[in-house]
């Protein structure tokens, strides 16, 4: 199956709302919102700056745009109109947001237009990255920033020892919903290659905490997933969920992933 999050608009309306209520556990973890905090407050911004999210989802990113980032306003972009619904009906009590559909390769941004554009876990979702990274680069200004931040897929585990069947859950929903696992690894050569200067890089580890909402999501989607392809039967999908929601219960539950975040700035003569 490809990457569902590629062509979110394409997918049917309960798989839309199953995965925004998804991205909405995310976004609302503490340990995800400090990972936002940590590459987000501190840009500096200047007095009215225009912030634009490309692949903005439920919303709450776009709104750190303002809160952690300092901008006037934030805009999200977003193909998938179950999201854009939900970030409106969020939102739509704060002037300095809006939300409108949209695809990060080709919106209708005026040249030269963004003070600084995110892109908070979309790049690992799209097929031809540079398009987007490229789309970038000609709506900022001269001197705009540009901000990455994607999981570092291949450090995602719920294992906690030597062949722990619910690690099978994460290592099959990466590989069924991440288009490109590798993108922060890559990304360097995309960035200049579009012609970014580079700015800091960061690691961000997150652990999941509490009631593992987000985590959860992964292993009940993954597990209804197996059963679906016909690789579990659904008796034994229920009992690794099971398994997972007995390990939150008794503070055994252990999940994990990296992120990295990376900044890129528009030259000043460009
Ligand atoms: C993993 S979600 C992240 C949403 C949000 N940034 C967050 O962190 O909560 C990825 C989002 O990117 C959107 N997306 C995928 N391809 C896109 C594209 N070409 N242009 C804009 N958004 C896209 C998906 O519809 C999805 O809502």
């Amino acid at each position: 199956m490809s990457d569902p999050y590629s062509n979110l608009a394409a997918q049917n309306q309960s798989t839309q709302a199953q995965i925004a209520d998804a991205m909405e556990a995310r976004c609302l973890e503490p340990a995800q919102i400090e990972i936002r905090r940590a590459y987000l407050s501190g840009l500096s911004l200047h007095a009215g700056a225009f912030a634009v999210e490309f692949g903005s989802g439920t919303g709450h990113v776009t709104r750190d745009l303002v809160s952690m980032a300092g901008a006037a306003r934030a805009l999200g972009i977003e193909p998938s109109p179950v999201m854009v619904a939900r970030a409106q009906s969020h939102f739509s009590g704060d002037p300095r947001l809006s939300f409108e559909t949209g695809d990060a390769k080709r919106t209708e941004l005026r040249d030269a237009s963004v003070d600084l554009v995110l892109m908070h876990t979309l790049l690992c979702h799209v097929p031809e990255p540079q398009e987007a990274v490229t789309e970038a680069f000609r709506v900022l200004k001269p001197g705009g920033t540009l901000v990455i931040c994607d999981g570092d897929y291949d450090t995602a585990t719920a294992q906690i020892s030597d062949f722990d069947p619910l690690d099978q859950i994460i290592r099959f929903m990466i590989n069924q919903n991440v288009t490109n696992l590798w993108i922060m690894r890559q990304i360097t050569e995309m960035l200049t290659g579009a012609g970014f200067a580079l700015g800091s890089r960061q690691g961000h580890g997150y652990v999941a905490e509490g009631e593992a909402a987000y985590f959860m999501t992964v292993i009940e989607r993954g597990a209804d997933r197996m059963v679906e392809t016909g690789l579990l039967f659904p008796e034994t999908a229920d009992a690794l969920k099971q398994e997972a929601r007995r390990r939150v219960e008794a503070d055994k539950f252990f999940g994990f992933m990296s992120y990295v975040s990376q900044i890129a700035i528009k030259p000043n003569n460009l």
